[in-house]
This record gives structure tokens, C-alpha cells and sequence, in this order.
């Protein structure tokens, strides 16, 4: 069975809504949760296919984890020496985090282990976790283009490294920084520009202590997790989505309610206002060690604006719906700097200015980025190449195109949003989810 959207025009978002856990946070909950001594209570957690894919690999390795359910979970965690040897490779299905973050962990196992995924994790760049693991002194292979299945040796002593990372990568630093646990002597991560600092205040919750400046983590191997409650917020990764649709509706006026608003990850906030957003942020304390808000979203008249490698790591997942703002802001946008966003779930710079000209707007790519001329938005047929980000924001266009639109192969928004169609329906967009056999 494939999942089309299809999107009549007409329709707008407002009233109160709450969007699921966040993907980032919700992974790191299992993973050291599972590495942790004692019973954790996780809530708030994302039940997505990603997030599924990590609690089926710590029952594979041994982890007592009862549910999901109403995004409850109970980890009764092993201690960093605690897993057991999996029967079969591990299958991480479209998750890249998954991949990347256990391939830290596994270096440092007495076992052997190989971690496989579906077509598009496959074909997803792994050589920046290997290198870096490698050099702590792991063992781990690629395929020959230096993409998954990853083949981990166990049984390896790792030692502590200085790393400087060449690419802003929240998930190669939490990659280094879980196998850093397990290393002789202290291990040092510097990166180019700040990225997602979720693992540092995670390990900071379960007790592991950790050194961090703007743009450095440091920490000693060989001290241990304590199990610990954590209360995920909602991810601003899917209240974007709102957000954008919110802002190039008419009529328009959402809250959502509970967002995670970590300041890694609030450039789209800023690129939004820049544009001309009007939106409202309300504090609502912390969770998890994170800090939480309510964002409201109103329509708005958006303006082009230019985006460059500053811009890029805090808003690194939030570029699909971005594009999706461009195309409705008077004048042009520009993106450099953004290469990142070709080795995403899908090539996000190329899925997009395909699917923007398809519903007529001038998108002219660069092999860094994009130029987007705003401009009106008919309707039409676009592809998402399975990629679930690339689907929501194509769905939230359909608020301000004049003709129905159709998005293709929307089965993988379950990775990080599951029942998003139900809740973009009940706040006003006009989405139906059809569902063909193929
Ligand atoms: C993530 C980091 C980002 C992001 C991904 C989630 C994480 O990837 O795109 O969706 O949870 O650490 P990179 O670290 O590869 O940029």
C-alpha cells in the first residue's frame, strides 16, 4: 500500500494543537535509558516508526522496554556493560539518528554487530561516524561507497580522542560523545557551528557528567548512567510545518502548545521572523532538561530574505517547510551553504525545486542551495520520494494553492509524525489521505 495526500484549496489552520514528541530527544531517552542502571519512565515520547526502531533494537539486545503506550515507556536499563549479543542485524529502517548514534554505542560492546535500513538509509553517507570511532580505535565497516550496512567488531578497547568534526553533525558528535563512555581517558568534540546539544543534557540528566561550551564537549569514559523520569517536549521539527502553514494561510491562528524551543534548534523561529512571521512564543518552563513554549502562528505577509551557512545546523530539518514559506514570500530567497540537505532522507535540495516547479514556482537549484522566487501557487502532482518532511510540507502548501494538490508516497510520515493528516485536518487544512495499492 502506498499513502497519497491529496489537498484541496480553500482551506486554513487555527485553534490549539499539540504535536508528538520530539524525535531527537525521544531516541536518546531509549538509548540511555537503556545504558542506564535502574528503571526509566520516559512520557511524552514520539511513537514513530524512527523512535520504534531503537526500542526494537534494545529488545533485540536485551533491554526490558514495556510500551509505547499514549507515549509512555518503561526502561528497565542495563548499565553501560549490561546489553546482549543480537541474534540478526539490526534493522533501523529509515532512521539515520538510530544508525549513527547506536553505531556508537556498538563500538564499544564485547560483540559483534551489523545495522542495516531501508533503500534510503542504505544509500546514506556513514563514513563520519565510522572515521572518527575508528580513530577512538573501534572497528567498524562500511559498504564500498561508504554507506550502510555497517559491520561493528566488538571486543575492541576504545581510547579517548580530540576531535575536530569537519561537518556540523549532531549525529557523528552523539555518535563520539556514547562511545567517549566506554573509552580510556577523556574524549574532546569540537564543531564547526553549535548543532543539537541534546545528547550532552540527556547524559547531564542521567548523572554522567559532561563539559560543554558553545561549540566543545568534553567527558571522561568509565562513570556510569542513573535511571531517570524524562518528559519530552513536543518537536518544533513538526510544529513547523503548522507554523509555515499558519503564516502563508489567510486567516490564520494557531497555538501549539508544549514545543520544545532548545535554542540548537530555534532557527527556524528567527529565519521565520526574518521573513516577516508574525509569531508569539510563551514560555512554558523546562522538560527533560529542556526548555519548553507555546508558539502561536498567525497569517502574515512574508518577504524574501537571504540564508547562509550560519543559518543552516539550527534549522537543519526545517528546510523543506522553509521552501514552502519562500514560495509564498514576496521577492527571492536565497540558501548557500546547505549541501547537508542532499544526503538527508531523501536529496532535499533536488526533491524540492522539482516538486516547487511542479506546482509553478521558479526554483532554481545550486549544488549548496537553492533560489526561490515567490510567487503563486497553482496546484498539481508532486513526488516526495518517500521522504516524510518533504511530504508535510508539500501538504501545507495546499493552504495557499489555488488547485488541489497531490503528494505521492507519504507512507514514511509515520517516521516522525504519525497521525499528522488527522491533526492538519481537524485544524482546518482541507487534506485527505488516499491509499493506493502498488
Ligand atoms: C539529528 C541530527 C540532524 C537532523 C536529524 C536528527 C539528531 O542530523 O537532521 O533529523 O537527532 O541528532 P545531522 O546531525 O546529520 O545533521
Amino acid at each position: 500500500m502506498s499513502i497519497d495526500y491529496v489537498i484541496q484549496p480553500g482551506g486554513s489552520l487555527s485553534g490549539r494543537l499539540r504535536v508528538p514528541g520530539d524525535k531527537s530527544i525521544s531516541h536518546r531517552s531509549v538509548i540511555v535509558g537503556s545504558l542506564a542502571e535502574g528503571t526509566s519512565r520516559v512520557s511524552g515520547l514520539l511513537e514513530g516508526e524512527d523512535v520504534l526502531a531503537t526500542i526494537a533494537a534494545f529488545r533485540a539486545m536485551g533491554v526490558e522496554i514495556s510500551g509505547p503506550q499514549d507515549g509512555r515507556l518503561r526502561i528497565e536499563g542495563v548499565g553501560l556493560h549490561g546489553l546482549h549479543e543480537p541474534h540478526a542485524p539490526l534493522d533501523l529502517g529509515n532512521s539515520g539518528t538510530a544508525m549513527r548514534l547506536l553505531a556508537g554505542v556498538l563500538a564499544a560492546q564485547p560483540f559483534d554487530t551489523t545495522l542495516t535500513g531501508d533503500a534510503s538509509l542504505r544509500q546514506r553517507p556513514m563514513r563520519r561516524v565510522a572515521d572518527p570511532l575508528n580513530a577512538m580505535g573501534a572497528a567498524i565497516a562500511t559498504a564500498d561507497n561508504g554507506c550502510p550496512p555497517l559491520t561493528i567488531q566488538g571486543g575492541r578497547a576504545l581510547h579517548g580522542i580530540d576531535f575536530e568534526m569537519p561537518i556540523a553533525s549532531a549525529q557523528v558528535k552523539s555518535a563520539i560523545l556514547l562511545a567517549a563512555m566506554y573509552a580510556s581517558g577523556t574524549t574532546v568534540v569540537s564543531e564547526p557551528v553549535p548543532t543539537r546539544d541534546h545528547t550532552e543534557r540527556m547524559l547531564r540528566a542521567f548523572g554522567y557528567e559532561i563539559e560543554t561550551q558553545e561549540r566543545r564537549a568534553r567527558l571522561q569514559g568509565g562513570a556510569r548512567l542513573h535511571a531517570c523520569d524524562i518528559t519530552v517536549p513536543g518537536d518544533l521539527s513538526s510544529a513547523a510545518f503548522f507554523l509555515v502553514g499558519a503564516t502563508i494561510a489567510g486567516d490564520a491562528d494557531v497555538l501549539i502548545e508544549g514545543v520544545g524551543v532548545n535554542p540548537t534548534r530555534t532557527g527556524v523561529l528567527e529565519l521565520l521572523e526574518r521573513m516577516g512571521a508574525r509569531l508569539e512564543l510563551i514560555p512554558r518552563g523546562k522538560a527533560g532538561g529542556e526548555p519548553v513554549a507555546d508558539i502561536r502562528a498567525r497569517s502574515s505577509r512574508l518577504r524574501g530574505i537571504a540564508m547562509g551557512p550560519a543559518d543552516v545546523s539550527r534549522a537543519i530539518d526545517e528546510f523543506p517547510a522553509l521552501f514552502i514559506a519562500a514560495a509564498c514570500a514576496q521577492g527571492e530567497t536565497v540558501l548557500r551553504g546547505a549541501e547537508e540537505l542532499r544526503v538527508k532522507e531523501s536529496d532535499r535540495i533536488a526533491v524540492m525545486a522539482r516538486g516547487l516547479a511542479q506546482l509553478g514556482i521558479d526554483a532554481k537549484e545550486r549544488p549548496d542551495g537553492i533560489i526561490i522566487r515567490g510567487g503563486a501557487l497553482s496546484g498539481g502532482d508532486v513526488q516526495s520520494f518517500g521522504d516524510h518532511r518533504v511530504a508535510m510540507a508539500f501538504a501545507i502548501a495546499g493552504v495557499a494553492a489555488a488547485e488541489p494538490i497531490t503528494v505521492h508516497d507519504c507512507k514514511n510520515v509515520d517516521t516522525s509524525f504519525p497521525g499528522f493528516a488527522v491533526l492538519a485536518a481537524q485544524a482546518g487544512l482541507a487534506i485527505e489521505t488516499v491509499e493506493e495499492s502498488v
